[in-house]
């Protein structure tokens, strides 16, 4: 039998900051508050394009594997902020990567979207039919933040997170997966008129975030939970058989939540959302290569990962994890730098939703 090992991982975490003391100068809002309901102390906001975030996440985790790019097979790229739709923007990264003979494609299942590409492409691996992939999520999601709403715009950041995937005879990789969509929850979580409607012609477009926090968090857990059971129960396996777990970071209360109704201890949990906030489909690629680097992960361990998004789309999936937690090289592509504030980055966002932040931060 096969397996799809994760043989190389990267990242891109964007360099401008908006901290919470950054974000309680435009909305009515405090760190204290923030940090206290979320876990949340700051996020990046991207400069760059979707495409380019993935196109550095996923050169780092080529480098990290020792591959080179004309050897993928497929590269998944998931994402609910692709800065345009057709042609999907997977394609757009398999070219600036040179990935000569792979495909490409988005996967939108929104903060779930790299779990659920990871699992296709892992069954695609294992069933023989390509032998490397790469798997991304990436989300330029700061423009989707609505600065009229307080309760939602502070939760979000930007940022990439990418691993290859390559053929293995080595038990190693995805081993049990479990994707679902969490049945009458479409409602909580929506970025209604973000796509094609009639709206569209009459220019009566004006995108915001919709969200019921509460409602949200309720089905997030038991969504979790529920996927959890049955990867752990396919494996054979009880929750103290894990070594370390990788949780979508949207809240800490979330992940404290799961991690207690799991019986799980918080010292084999990892949460970095202070750091990044809620990266959407980055979040857990992003929060695997930081438990890496930090030595959080190590060779043939059990670890388990689950997500939730809108939709709402779950899943969770237990990794085994190879013998290499070193990468193997890195990789020196870049983008200049923004040369300006995160407050300069954000003004024409701020202005679409009727924020004076000029007259604000001139206070
Ligand atoms: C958003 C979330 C942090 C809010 O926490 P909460 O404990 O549910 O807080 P509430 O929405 O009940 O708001 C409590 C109070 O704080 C106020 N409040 C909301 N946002 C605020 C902000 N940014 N700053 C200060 N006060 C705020 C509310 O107005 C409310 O005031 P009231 O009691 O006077 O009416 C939490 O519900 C959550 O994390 N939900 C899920 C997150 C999620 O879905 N992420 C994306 C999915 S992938």
């Amino acid at each position: 039998m096969s397996y799809a090992q994760i043989t190389g991982w990267g990242k891109y975490a964007p360099p401008l900051l908006m901290t919470n003391d950054d974000m309680a100068k435009i909305v009515d809002t405090s760190d204290e508050w923030i940090f206290s309901r979320s876990g949340i102390r700051q996020r990046h906001y991207s400069h760059i394009s979707t495409g380019e975030m993935a196109w550095l996440a996923g050169e780092q985790a080529l480098a990290a594997a020792g591959l080179k790019a004309d050897e993928l097979d497929l590269v998944i790229l998931g994402s609910t902020t692709p800065e345009e739709f057709c042609p999907n923007t997977a394609s757009w990264v398999k070219n600036k990567l040179g990935a000569s003979k792979a495909a490409a494609f988005d996967l939108n299942s929104a903060c779930t979207s790299w779990l659920y590409g990871m699992n296709v492409a892992t069954d695609m691996v294992k069933s023989g039919s390509i032998g490397k992939a790469l798997v991304i999520g990436a989300e330029r999601i700061s423009l989707a933040m609505d600065w009229s709403k307080r309760e939602s715009c502070f939760l979000f950041g930007d940022g990439a997170g990418a691993v290859v995937i390559e053929s293995s005879q080595q038990k190693s990789g995805l081993l049990a997966a479990h994707l679902s969509c969490v049945p009458d929850s479409r409602d909580c979580l929506r970025l209604p008129t973000f796509g094609f409607t009639p709206a569209h012609f009459t220019g009566d477009l004006h995108v915001s975030l919709d969200f019921e926090g509460q409602e949200i968090f309720k089905s997030a857990v038991k969504g979790m939970a529920d996927a959890i059971a049955t990867v752990l129960e396919r494996e054979g396996l009880e929750a103290e058989d894990i070594d370390f777990f990788v949780p979508h970071q949207a809240n800490v209360r979330i992940i404290q939540t799961l991690a207690k109704r799991l019986n799980f201890p918080m010292e084999k949990v990892m949460v970095c959302i202070d750091k990044y906030a809620n990266t959407s489909a980055a979040a857990i690629p992003l929060a695997l290569c930081d438990a890496l680097a930090t030595g959080r992960i190590k060779p043939g361990m059990k670890v388990l990962t689950a997500s939730f998004g809108a939709g709402l789309t779950c899943g969770a999936a237990v990794i085994q994890w190879g013998d290499r937690v070193e990468p193997m090289g890195h990789s020196d592509a870049a983008v200049p730098d923004y040369e300006g504030t995160v407050f300069d980055l954000m003004k024409d966002s701020f202005a679409y939703y009727g924020v004076d932040a000029e007259h604000l931060l001139s206070k």
